[in-house]
């Protein structure tokens, strides 16, 4: 058959509460013009973020029933341990209450002053991690990364030349190299296992622990086997474990491609590294055996990583946005190409040629979203990166929005709706006008930040 369904079918549902024009335009107003600061229950369809959205299914909520809540030493504990070690065999596994534990537990280990830490591209909460210690995070990823038109299969990979480069001249103060998987940061791009291997061959080679930062493991996977030479025939837990069978360790959000509303873990195989992790984890997260979760929360991420490398769910996953992409594609909305794991990125400066920059056509996209439909996008661009510790402004290389989408939540009908939302956003597009930020505070500002529409 041609028609890729939902592989799931439909046993609790939430209602959604449809708005109007006229109460849209009340809310935004009253939240500043940052949908930030609406109620979820405001939004018609929610496509802030994929992270801790999902659609749990019967199998993670009774295994939630089996959750024991044993301080030390619960089995529901070791379902997790077993279920995260039959797709990445690492020797150490540490929960955390989400992805960004995990990262401040590692670099609070290996990071510091004068310490460099490359990747392809880091998320901002690793960079933040990173950097809170003193130390570098450098991105290396390769240059077709930066074109929204080239239609490199894997433009998440990282620049291996520069990553040779770097250790070669700065080996000494890199205590670890990182590669995240999809790379988020750079449109939800994948990795080639290509890349993943020539690039552990490279650290071995300058005695550097390779660390994934695993977040959308399974989408990456799927890409792989998808898009890959030799790779067509293969199932998604094997070509998973040969990912992470090069790898020393790595950093994961449950929130993701573990189907878990909250979660995460550090994984790794250096016994002093992890003793050194544990030690901190008993000071910040709590005790090994839970990390920052309770025991319902560890089975529901077993669970969902059982569910998480089925194929016929993974096709349906990516699906879903390439559909989005090619119906916006036909009608004339630049998009990042290829479409990504878990998003469609729009290129809102190049749709609002007329916007300038620093009157944020990416947020202006975003605000006619939800006027018109009620979608709930994010800004990734001027808004969100154009603010310099000094408090003046700069345009940011990109104005993009992102439609991510939560998994096993919508359905097609839901994707279609999106479209004719934008047919209609085409449609007023000459009449869409920049904002102006009213009141911003000093860091972050994309949370929280007002703004007025400008005349
Ligand atoms: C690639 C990547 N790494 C790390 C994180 C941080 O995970 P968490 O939100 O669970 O702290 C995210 C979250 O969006 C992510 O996308």
């Amino acid at each position: 058959m041609k028609t890729i369904i939902e592989p799931f079918r439909i046993k609790v549902v939430e209602p959604i509460r449809i708005t109007t024009l006229e109460e849209r335009r009340r809310l935004l107003e009253a939240a500043g013009w940052n949908l930030f600061g609406l109620h979820s229950d405001d939004v018609i369809i929610d496509l802030l973020t994929d992270s801790g959205t999902s659609a749990m299914s019967a199998e993670q909520w009774s295994a939630v029933m089996r959750g024991d809540e044993s301080y030390a030493g619960s089995p529901s504990f070791y379902r997790f341990e077993s279920a995260v070690r039959e797709l990445m065999p690492f020797r150490h596994v540490i929960p955390t209450h989400q992805g960004r534990a995990a990262e401040a537990i590692l670099f609070s280990i290996v990071g510091g002053p004068g310490r460099i830490i490359p990747s392809n591209t880091h998320f901002d909460t690793t960079r933040g991690n990173i950097e809170a210690t003193g130390a570098q995070a450098v991105d290396l990823v390769i240059p077709e990364a930066h074109d929204p038109d080239a239609q490199h299969p894997f433009k998440g990979n990282i620049d291996l030349g520069r990553l040779e480069r770097l250790l070669a001249a700065s080996g000494e103060q890199v205590p670890i190299v990182m590669l995240t998987v999809t790379n988020n940061a750079g449109g939800g791009q994948p990795v080639s296992l290509e890349n993943i291997r020539a690039t552990a061959a490279i650290a071995r080679r300058h005695g550097k622990p390779l660390f994934i930062d695993g977040c959308r493991f399974a989408e990456n996977a799927w890409f792989i086997r998808c898009r890959e030479h030799g790779q067509a025939g293969r199932s998604v837990k094997d070509i998973v474990r040969d990912m992470f069978a090069v790898a020393d360790g790595m950093t994961m959000s449950a929130k993701k491609d573990a189907f878990a509303n909250i979660g995460g873990w550090l994984a790794l195989n250096d016994d002093g590294l992890a003793s050194a992790a544990r030690n901190r984890l008993i000071l910040t997260e709590g005790f090994p055996t839970y990390g920052g979760l309770a025991g319902r929360d560890l089975e529901a991420i077993a669970a969902g990583l059982h569910e998480i490398v089925d194929e016929q769910y993974l096709r349906y996953r990516v699906r879903t946005n390439e559909y989005i992409g090619e119906k916006l594609i036909a009608l004339g909305v630049p998009i990042v190409r290829p479409v990504g794991g878990h998003a469609v990125f729009v290129d809102a400066r190049r749709f609002l040629p007329h916007i300038p920059p620093l009157h944020y056509p990416g947020q202006s996209l975003a605000v006619a979203l939800y006027e018109l439909g009620g979608i709930r996008a994010c800004e990734i661009g001027t808004v969100m990166f154009g603010l310099r510790p000094d408090g003046s402004e700069v345009a940011a290389d990109m104005d993009l929005v992102r439609l991510a989408m939560p998994r096993r939540v919508y359905t097609q009908s839901h994707a279609d709706y999106v479209v004719e939302v934008f047919e209609e956003v085409v449609r007023r597009r000459d009449e869409l006008r920049g904002l102006r930020i009213v009141q911003q505070p000093a860091q972050l500002r994309h949370f929280t930040a007002r703004f007025e529409p400008l005349p």
